[in-house]
């Protein structure tokens, strides 16, 4: 596997013979199964394979957050080292060899960003379009992989390309879950031990919210889904929505469900310190 922090070379490495399809899966490092899980599937699909490590700050709406994400490079290397074949390539730009020049670009996503981790997090989406599209220009890959775990995010990406015109296809890859439940992320390892203990109550909540949907109203189960998790010391819910994975349109009651299209269960919660995200797929019919 090539490493390179530069444009330059990782362009020139772009440039070798029967390459394609190219495979591309940007992350921020601090890597987990879950972006394994993604990686493995690029190699079986791509001749050749970039992942990308760099923890964008334009997306962190939190400076304490950016400061205290999970930075381990050289493990990173050593995990991507058992996967990776002798073409692939791993980028570990700087942030003025992704931005030489300050990114003033503001996107408009109409309701996409306005709802759910957009409300929380603002200016957080227009970041990850900052970077991603920046990503998709230096890369050109012909398949992008993303995971559900961040589904907002994968929605938006795929209005992005939609918007930019950009010949990406976007491909998406299951969450991939710890043996007791919670969703693999780069912030699990910051949870305090009490926390990390009680945290797949988020993913037991969601799982019962998946089959309460046959028996009740939203706004019950909605109810259920904050006071169950709220009940459990130092979580709060941020917010708790069912919306469809295209318009990312909140469904306020069962009526306005449309067969035609897929809901999932979005949560936020905030466990001690850290925020955490997950969703479940919510079926009615
Ligand atoms: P990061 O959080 O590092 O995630 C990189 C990719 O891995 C994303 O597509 C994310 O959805 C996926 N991923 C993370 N945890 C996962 C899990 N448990 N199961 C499956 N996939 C998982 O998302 C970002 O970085 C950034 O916003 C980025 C797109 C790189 C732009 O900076």
């Amino acid at each position: 596997m090539n490493r390179t922090a530069t444009v330059k070379e990782l362009k020139r490495l772009l440039k070798r013979k029967n390459i394609q399809p190219s495979g591309f899966v940007p992350t921020m490092g601090a890597l987990h199964a879950g972006h394994l899980s993604l990686v493995a599937r690029a190699i079986k699909e791509c001749r050749v394979l970039t992942v990308s490590i760099f923890v964008n700050p334009t997306q962190f709406n939190d400076k304490e957050d950016l400061k205290n994400y999970p930075r381990n490079v050289e493990k990173d290397l050593e995990m991507l080292s058992g996967l990776m074949r002798e073409n692939d390539i791993v980028f570990t730009p700087d942030t003025h060899e992704i931005y030489p020049e300050e990114d003033t670009r503001i996107f408009n996503f109409g309701n996409l960003d306005k709802v759910m981790e957009g409300l929380h997090r603002p200016g957080h989406f227009n970041g990850v379009a900052q970077v991603v599209s920046r990503l998709f220009d230096i890369v050109d890959p012909q398949i992008a992989y993303f995971g559900q775990k961040d589904f907002q995010q994968l929605t938006i990406i795929k209005e992005l390309v939609r918007q930019t015109g950009k010949m990406v296809k976007i491909s998406s890859c299951p969450i991939v879950r710890e043996p007791d439940g919670l969703a693999m992320s780069s912030r699990n390892m910051l949870l305090e031990h009490s926390i990390r203990i009680d945290a797949p109550i988020i993913y037991k909540t969601l799982l019962r919210a998946a089959e309460l949907i046959k028996t009740a109203e939203i706004t019950d189960i909605k109810d259920l889904v904050k006071s169950t998790i709220n009940q459990t010391p130092d979580f709060n819910v941020e917010y708790f929505e069912i919306a469809d994975d295209v318009e990312l349109v909140p469904v306020r009651q069962k009526s306005e469900f449309d067969k035609g299209k897929r809901y999932f269960g979005c949560i936020a919660v905030k466990a001690g310190k850290i925020r955490l995200i997950d969703n479940i797929e919510i079926s009615l019919f």
